[in-house]
Order: C-alpha cells, then structure tokens, then sequence
C-alpha cells in the first residue's frame, strides 16, 4: 500500500463520511479511503493534528464553518471543463430556448433565468453565458437574461470569479468563442471577458438545503456531474426541490452517467440526460 502520511483507519473513515453525508449529502464509498486521506494529510499537517479522530474533533468544533468548507474543498471532486457534454448546449440553442422564448413571448415576460447547480470552477456558467450571448446577438438587451452559478465549494468559486483559464482548460472551447469571449494575458493563461463576467452571479449554495431560497422560478438548470455523488434517496430529494425551483416545461439537465431514478415522474424524458418539467 501507498505511505500516505497519518493513516485512516475505519472508524475514522466512518465517522467522517457520516460528517460529510449528513452536511452535504455526498456519499463516499469505502474504496474512497485512501484518496480521502490523502487529501486531507496536508490540512491535518497545517493544524498539526496527529490523528483523523482529532481532526473530527476539530471539525465538530468549528463554529463558523471555515473548517468544514476546506473539509469539502478538500474532498470535492470539482473536474470540469468548457463545452462539456456539448449535445447539451447544442441542444438548448435548438430546442430549449425557442420553446422556453415562445411561451415567455405569449406571456410578454422577457425574464430568462437559467441556473448552473455545482458550477465547479466556472467553465458551464461561462458557457451557457456565452451562448445566451450568441444565441440572442443584438436583442440580448431587450430580454433579462441571467446565469445564476452555485457551488458548495469555495475554492472553486474563487477560481469562477477570476475568470482566468489555462490554454489546455479552454481547448474545448469553438475558436470563434474563444476569440470573441477571451482575451490572453499570458503565454499560458486566458481571462473571459467582463461582458461575460458580468452575465454570471456565483454564490455559494449547499444543494442539501432543505429550502431552496428562489424567489422566481428558473426556466433551466443545469446540474450535471454533482448527484453522481448522492446516494438514491438524496438524489430524489434534490430532484424534487429541482422540480419546484423549475418553472412548468422547465429543462432540467443532468451528466450523461446520471438518470432520474423514480422521480422520473414528475419529469418527462426528452434524451440522454435532459428532463423537462411536467406541468
Ligand atoms: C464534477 S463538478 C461538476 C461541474 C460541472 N457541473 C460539470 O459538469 O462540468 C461537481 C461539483 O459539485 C459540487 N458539489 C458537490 N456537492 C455539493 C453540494 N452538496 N452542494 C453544492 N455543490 C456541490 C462540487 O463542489 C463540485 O464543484
């Protein structure tokens, strides 16, 4: 086996995936151990724990949050990048935004809220951001257009609001996003533009919240690549809570690797990995 440093031994890993199950509704497997441990030898290092038992102890301890979110900082899995699953994108332009624009025409209502649910470092926000701006070219001022990203991970979100990406994170990027969205600032490094920047509202937000705080409801969200660490009875909460924060015949996108399970209900399928809302 691997020399990982201060080792974890069952218990531990029990009491902290419980810790992190119960705040966050993330579901770390036993196989999970190893790589846990090894992300968290740093922290327990820096406070000079010898122990993930005094490291638990710490964490219970904490009184305004700012161990348990370089706790989930540490553990989070947050890979992302731009265009992913880009059938999604493709999809919304053709088929989701002139349903969602025709129905908000017939209502005069010219609010299109969209939502980027665990938005890692920024790369889905950006990109539907970017598309809302393609997609309604010079009558982009005539409607309200808005992204709202979220995440429960600090870290990330602080790399969201820079803005800056490396060359080997936007080589997914269409060149005629990237060269009309981003500018280089360095050999290595791209910044996306203000206009952008400043189509995205990042905040930080525990999808486990029992209420979700919207006032007005999203006419898509994305949320993709994040239930794949729920158990079942999570996912169906949340998919519910997705259900009412979605306006009717609202699109709900979700990873190609995850389905809805028995909420499926309340959703109709339109294909791999995008729902829509029953009215
Ligand atoms: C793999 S990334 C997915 C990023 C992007 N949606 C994509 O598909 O490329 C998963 C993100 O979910 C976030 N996450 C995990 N549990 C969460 C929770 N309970 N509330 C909010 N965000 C959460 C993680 O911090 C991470 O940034």
């Amino acid at each position: 086996m691997t020399d990982i440093g201060i080792s974890m031994n069952d218990q531990e890993f029990q009491i902290l995936s419980s810790l992190v199950y119960d705040k966050y509704g993330i579901h770390l497997v036993p196989e999970k151990r190893t790589m846990i441990a090894v992300r968290l030898q740093k922290t327990l290092r820096n406070l000079d724990l010898p122990t993930f038992t005094m490291y638990y102890k710490y964490l219970l301890a904490d009184t305004n949050g700012d161990a348990l979110t370089e706790f989930v900082n540490r553990i989070t899995t947050n890979h992302t990048f731009f265009y992913r699953e880009n059938e999604h994108f493709d999809f919304l332009v053709r088929r989701a935004l002139p349903d969602i624009l025709g129905k908000l025409q017939q209502e005069r209502n010219h609010d299109v809220r969209v939502w980027s649910a665990g938005c890692s470092s920024g790369e889905e926000p950006y990109t539907l951001a970017m598309l809302m701006l393609e997609y309604f070219g010079s009558q982009y001022g005539m409607w309200d257009v808005g992204v709202l990203a979220t995440d429960i991970s600090e870290k990330v979100l602080k790399i969201a609001r820079t803005g800056v990406y490396s060359n080997e994170r936007i080589a997914s990027l269409p060149a005629t996003l990237r060269s009309k969205y981003f500018h280089q600032i360095t050999e290595d490094d791209w910044e996306i533009s203000k206009q952008v920047k400043g189509e995205v509202l990042f905040r930080r937000f525990n999808l486990m919240n029992e209420q979700f705080p919207f006032k007005k409801p999203f006419h898509v969200i994305f949320c993709r690549n994040v239930m794949i660490y729920f158990d079942q009875p999570t996912r169906d909460a949340l998919i519910e809570k997705f259900y009412h924060a979605l306006t009717p015949g609202g699109y709900l996108f979700v990873g190609h690797s995850e389905t809805l399970g028995r909420s499926h209900t309340l959703f109709e399928y339109i294909m791999p990995a995008v729902y829509k809302r029953c009215t």
